[in-house]
């Protein structure tokens, strides 16, 4: 039987891309998703029962794209497919499931499962975790390849995750071997790759141009410098990292800390005598208890070195119900006091954003090694319910920045408290001066009073 398929130059690749992980990211109609299902069938018919799975977030997507489009383009003469359990036979064995993730934890569904190749569309959509969950179902007894495959678009809640594990470490469309030794690509989209879609609907691409500047990016130029719903749009890394330096011994130095069980994260930060503060050091580890991370953290102090303060959150300083101590007495107890800083994490972000746009006295500055924090910082996407607070999620995100924050509400606060009563401002009033730019904020002081 002849099928009778015709694939762009950037589809073949895709499809010929043998790493044990692969990205095909960028422009929206690039034709991403039709070369994951083209790749998806000449597997299924290249090995003899093979299983594949195709994954979506959630089933609405799966069913209107994937779904409907690999019934447009599988022969019925060879493939069937069940609605019910969402699974594609071939007349040679091979099965593909198409699932989805709506609930994070839906991939334990695939716990049991085995297959030959995982195919993540959309991958922005999923977290790293069930990613890299799902990594571990590859397996099987034959000797088949065993890959993962991806499409997406740049944007999304797992855009940086997505960067930092493809598109960052190496040049496009160059393999390169990952810390745990496996191979991986990221081959790049654009809509230009996409003669089809380019001559059957020329007015896509204007369509496009009229989008916002940022989805513009994304989705016609496929971008990936961009962050949706960034919270820090301020941050930037050509301004506020900076090569290391050494650090005066006249600077005053603190420590600042957030810690949780799952993750400790530890920020040196060195005050010039001018009163710009500079992040020379970190230090952010998961599963560490109170007696480890207060050793780490003094073992990455040097003994002549004189932390003026060590700051941390207020609830480490909450007694436990069963011990009727608390973390901060727990962490005195290894040699580490802690100054308690304010949990207002509205006033805090500000204090972060502040320090951002400023230069000289107030300006934050973060040395080139302090890779968490500068990850991190920038990814942060605005909280949907409270926009003047940034997400909690992805949590692993929030560390080093709720460490920098603590810092950052101690720093500011003593010069606005000085004096005289201040007007408590308003949701609105923050709203306001969030969105304000320079001249906009300086005003909205004027205006209201320092902000509290
Ligand atoms: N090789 C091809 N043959 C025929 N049509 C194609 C081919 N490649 C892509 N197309 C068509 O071009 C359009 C866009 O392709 P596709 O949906 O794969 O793009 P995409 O990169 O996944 O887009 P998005 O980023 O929006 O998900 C679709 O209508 C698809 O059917
Ligand atoms: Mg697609």
């Amino acid at each position: 039987m002849n099928i009778n398929l015709k694939i762009t130059k950037k589809q073949m690749e895709f499809i010929n891309a043998g790493e044990d992980e692969v990205l095909f990211g960028g422009a929206a109609g690039g034709g991403k998703s039709y070369g994951q299902i083209i790749d998806a069938l000449l597997y299924a018919l290249k090995y003899p029962a093979s299983k594949q799975l195709i994954l979506r977030r959630s089933f609405a997507e799966l069913d209107k794209s994937i779904i409907r489009s690999s019934l447009a383009v599988y022969p019925r003469e060879i493939y069937t497919f069940n609605f019910s359990s969402h699974t594609g036979r071939f007349i040679n064995g091979s099965i593909i499931d198409f699932g989805y993730c709506a609930a994070s934890s839906d991939v334990y569904q695939y716990q049991s499962a085995e297959y030959d190749v995982i195919r993540f569309d959309e991958l922005t959509h999923f977290a790293e975790w069930q990613y890299v969950y799902l990594l571990s179902r590859l397996r099987g007894a034959s000797e088949y390849p065993r890959q993962i495959k991806s499409t997406t678009n740049p944007g999304g809640i797992g855009h940086s995750w997505v960067k930092r594990r493809f598109v960052d470490p190496a040049p496009q469309r160059t393999c390169f071997v990952s810390e745990e030794g496996l191979k991986r690509i990221f081959l790049p989209s654009f809509l230009s790759d996409n003669d089809f879609l380019c001559k059957g609907d020329p007015d896509y691409e204007k369509r496009l141009l009229a989008l916002p500047e940022r989805e513009k990016k994304a989705l016609l130029f496929g971008d990936w410098n961009i962050f949706e719903g960034q919270y820090f749009t301020e941050f930037d890394p050509r301004v506020h990292v900076i090569e290391p330096f050494e650090i005066p011994r006249s600077w005053r130095k603190y420590r600042t800390v957030d810690y949780g069980l799952d993750r400790l994260a530890c920020l040196w930060i060195a005050v010039s005598d001018d009163g710009s503060a500079y992040v020379y050091r970190e230090f952010c580890e998961s599963n560490l208890p109170i007696s480890a991370a207060a050793r780490e953290i003094l073992a990455r102090t040097p003994k002549d070195e004189d932390v003026y303060a060590t700051l941390a959150p207020p609830d480490l300083f909450s007694r436990s119900q069963e011990s009727g101590k608390s973390k901060a007495l727990l962490f005195s107890e290894f040699g580490i006091n802690f100054t308690k800083t304010s949990n207002d994490r509205e006033c805090g972000w500000l204090a972060v954003k502040e320090m951002l746009c400023a230069e000289g006295r107030g300006s934050i500055r973060i040395f080139k090694t302090a890779t968490e924090l500068i990850r991190c910082l920038p990814a942060l996407t605005v909280d949907k319910l409270r926009p003047t607070d940034c997400a909690t999620e992805p949590h692993e995100l929030t560390h080093a920045p709720d460490a920098l924050r603590g810092f950052a509400i101690f720093h500011t606060r003593p010069s606005s408290v000085d004096g005289a009563v201040r007007r408590q401002w308003s949701r609105d009033m923050w709203e306001d001066y969030y969105a304000a730019d320079k001249e906009g904020k300086k005003y909205l002081k004027e205006k209201y009073g320092e902000p509290n």
